[in-house]
């Protein structure tokens, strides 16, 4: 068995999720899953910002239609603490492009595109790192406990 450990990580409800109605549908579940919210806004992505969180594409032919994407429309960010969050968020997001992803995933259930596929999620503690420090400020962050941690997370609870 993988190890286990309290992880933070970097979510983007994208354009397309907020345009589809599709928030809370998404939020819920990662809200189900029992990963924390310790942050989270809506906000215009600036051009900037985009361009240093899709540095690793910026040479891609699709690179402008992405920025447009991502700019054609608010997103809400949030940054989310669990035991192994980046992989599970990662597993509950699926795939990049819909419709290669399994059924059940975010992308799986609700995308049959490859850029317009709903939510972003940090691929690793390094990225997901700069990613929390990229959209928010110290002060944004919530440090706080709740009731349901020992049913989710523990082991040896009963
Ligand atoms: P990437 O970081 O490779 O994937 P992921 O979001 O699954 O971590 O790509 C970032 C975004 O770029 C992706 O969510 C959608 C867009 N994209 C395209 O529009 N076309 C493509 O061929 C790829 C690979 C990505």
């Amino acid at each position: 068995m993988s190890q286990q450990q309290e992880e933070k990580t970097l979510i983007i409800i994208k354009p397309d999720a907020i345009q589809r109605s599709l928030f809370g549908e998404i939020l819920g579940r990662f809200e189900r899953k029992g990963l924390k919210i310790i942050g989270m806004k809506m906000m215009r992505i600036e051009d900037v910002v985009i361009e240093e969180h899709y540095e690793h594409l910026k040479d891609k032919p699709f690179f402008q239609t992405l920025k447009n994407y991502m700019q054609s429309s608010p997103v809400v960010v949030m940054a989310l603490s669990g035991v192994n969050a980046i992989s599970a968020t990662r597993l509950i997001v699926g795939p990049t492009k819909g419709y290669e992803a399994d059924a059940g995933s975010i992308r799986g259930d609700l995308s049959l595109s490859g850029q317009s596929n709903l939510v972003h999620a940090s691929d690793g503690p390094e990225t997901a790192e700069k990613e929390i420090k990229r959209f928010f400020e110290e002060k944004e962050l919530f440090d706080y406990k709740k009731p349901d941690y020992k049913l989710v997370y523990s082991e040896d609870y009963f």
